[in-house]
């Protein structure tokens, strides 16, 4: 288990780019019926599942504590956890410039089908396109 206060922590070490969540942000999202979390303090992810749809929301690993496998491992567990609540598809999206988060959503089976131009503020630069990955669950 984790706490928000232990998301918002790992969640401002690991995003650069992005304003960090807030514990207040966490909280809020948790206490929602659909949203769910996985993880903990070295490594965790935010989803929600409604229907047969599961959507990952965000996803860090401390900075110090990367390419251990502890984010694929995570992606695994909480689809596990959204395929026992009746989702068959997932899907995110993820910043273009984000190489880490591409390469680990390609490696456990997601694939682009979407773009949205220019979505992600960047200071002093262009704004960064969304790619729109989903994963078929259903494969296991
Ligand atoms: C993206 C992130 C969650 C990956 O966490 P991680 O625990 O280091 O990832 P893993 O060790 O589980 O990596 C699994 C696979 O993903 C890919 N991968 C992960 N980081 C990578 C990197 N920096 N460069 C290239 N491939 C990478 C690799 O295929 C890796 O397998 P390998 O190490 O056997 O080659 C982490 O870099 C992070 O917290 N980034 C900042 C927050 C963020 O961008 N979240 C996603 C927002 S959509």
């Amino acid at each position: 288990m984790i706490s928000p206060a232990d998301m918002a922590a790992t969640h401002a070490a690991a995003f650069t780019q992005a304003r960090p969540w807030s514990a207040g942000e966490f909280a809020e999202l948790l206490a929602q019926r659909f949203c769910h979390a996985e993880g903990d303090r070295s490594c965790f992810a935010l989803f929600r599942v409604i229907a047969d749809e599961a959507e990952l929301l965000t996803i860090a690993t401390h900075p110090d504590l990367r390419r251990q496998g502890r984010a694929k491992n995570c992606m695994l567990r909480w689809h596990d956890r959204a395929r026992n609540l009746g989702a068959t598809q997932a899907f995110l999206d993820v910043a273009a410039d984000n190489h880490a988060a591409l390469a680990l959503y390609s490696a456990i089976g997601y694939t682009e089908n979407g773009r949205r131009p220019q979505y992600y503020p960047r200071a002093g630069a262009a704004p960064c396109d969304a790619v729109l990955m989903t994963c078929d669950l259903s494969q296991g």
